[in-house]
């Protein structure tokens, strides 16, 4: 049905593909999946050992330049994202202009976005087209500059957006600190003596981070390749990864779980809770994956690191009630048939929440390290040979055929 689009020029094979669920857009080399065996790797990585012998910022290296860092190389990055973590004092007044009940990650997109307006030598409507250009060492420094500010810059912008809602005032970033000790730092959070933050509980956050970094072409990596492939400055492109990932069908998820688990109550409610998820009532957040067919292996590692936090926390609340949900859904047939197992998302949320972050701030706490993931993909795009194609996917028209404008007196 519908219209063919007139002088339409064919090329190749067009297809039908609501949601992307069997089209490929790139060819990468960052992030491999198999979501029927439940592999993730990173640069042919294996997640679980990097989760165990790496961090957050060595993987960070690892996704953008494809191999694990030198120590000076090392050395060199950390120098580079910790010194660009340091923001144009004007952004202050960003943030005091939110209502003081703003979402953090509504504050987060805008301020992104906000960056770009001060950096115009990355944006190439003001700089030229052939910003970005393999092989050209001056136009990889501002490639790479733009990264360090991005990564640098995530955590300051993340932690005034909490700072903010809290009345308090914004502060700059320490030296003489890792990553995410830092960040805790800045937000003053999960702290012990002198202000410095509980190194348990900042190992457990990096390394929730490295396992947030990437996860290929999820629906916020995909917005930052179809923003960045009109030539968009990056600022811009990891504006729309984060609104993208805001959404509770994506980085959302987190925050989800836990709006569910205290839904649900107490383990006594769990069984009419499943029911009402079968009969389609309910969602069963956490749960269900468009690659893994299979448990997530992120969430394996998530579930021990949740013992760990918990340990010095104290146990949350509504961990039984996860627990009970967990063993419910993974034995009953509707899940079963549906190949529908826990995500990364199903027991970070508790952990975030046995931390004491507010429920609105767990999808900043996953937006921070995909920042990571966002720039790796961006920049293989930007240097890929032959050059950025703008993404520009195709629709079938299923509206009215020709009609003839009819003037508002003689309508119906
Ligand atoms: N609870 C109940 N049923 C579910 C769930 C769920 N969480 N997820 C999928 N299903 C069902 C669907 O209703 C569908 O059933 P049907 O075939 O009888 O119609 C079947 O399982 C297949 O699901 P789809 O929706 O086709 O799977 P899709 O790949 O489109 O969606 C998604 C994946 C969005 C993650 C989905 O599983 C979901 O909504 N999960 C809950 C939200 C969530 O946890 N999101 C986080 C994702 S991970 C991340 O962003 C880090």
């Amino acid at each position: 049905s519908g219209e063919r689009e007139e002088n339409e020029t064919e090329r190749g094979l067009r297809v039908s593909d609501k949601g992307f669920l069997n089209t490929a857009v790139i060819t990468s080399e960052i992030t491999y999946i198999d979501g029927e065996a439940g592999v993730l790797r990173y640069r042919g990585y294996p997640i679980e050992q990097l989760a165990t012998q790496s961090n957050f910022l060595e993987t960070a290296y690892l996704l953008i330049y494809g191999a694990l860092p030198s120590s000076s190389q090392f050395a060199s990055f950390e120098y580079e994202v910790t010194r660009h973590s340091i923001l144009h004092v004007d952004t202050e007044s960003l943030f005091r202009a939110f209502r003081y009940d703003a979402h953090p990650m509504a504050m987060m997109t805008s301020a992104f976005a906000a960056l770009g307006s001060y950096y115009s030598e990355a944006n190439p409507s003001l700089q030229g087209q052939t910003l970005y250009t393999k092989g050209d060492p001056q136009s990889i420094a501002n490639m790479d500059k733009q990264i360090f500010r991005l990564i640098g810059k995530a955590t300051t912008l993340a932690a005034m957006a909490y700072r903010v809602r809290q009345g308090r005032p914004f502060v700059q970033p320490p030296t003489g600190m890792g990553y995410t000790e830092s960040f805790l730092y800045q937000m003053d959070h999960l702290t012990e003596e002198n202000y410095k933050p509980s190194p348990v509980l900042a190992k457990a956050l990096d390394i929730l981070f490295l396992l947030h970094a990437d996860h290929e072409l999820n629906a916020s990596c995909t917005t930052v390749l179809q923003t960045g492939s009109s030539l968009v400055d990056p600022y811009s492109a990891i504006a729309t990864g984060c609104a993208s990932l805001y959404g509770p069908l994506h980085g959302g998820a987190n925050e989800a779980v836990i709006r569910m688990l205290i839904s649900i109550g107490s383990p006594e409610n769990v069984p009419a809770f499943v029911e009402a998820v079968k009969r389609r009532e309910k969602v069963l957040s956490g749960f269900g994956h468009r690659v893994y067919k299979t448990s997530d292996p992120r969430s394996f590692i998530v579930r021990q690191i949740a013992d760990e936090v918990f340990k010095v926390t104290g146990k949350d609340e509504l961990l039984e009630t996860a627990m009970l949900l967990h063993k419910i859904a993974m034995n009953d047939e509707y899940f079963i048939k549906r190949k529908l197992a826990p995500n990364v998302d199903f027991w970070s949320g508790l952990i975030y929440r046995a931390m004491g972050f507010p429920l609105d701030f767990f999808p900043v706490l996953f937006a921070v390290p995909r920042v990571v993931g966002w720039l790796a993909h961006w920049r293989q795009m930007m240097l890929q040979s032959g050059g950025v194609k703008i993404w520009r996917p195709r629709q079938i028209y299923v509206g009215s055929g020709k009609r003839d404008y009819v003037p508002i007196n003689s309508r119906e």
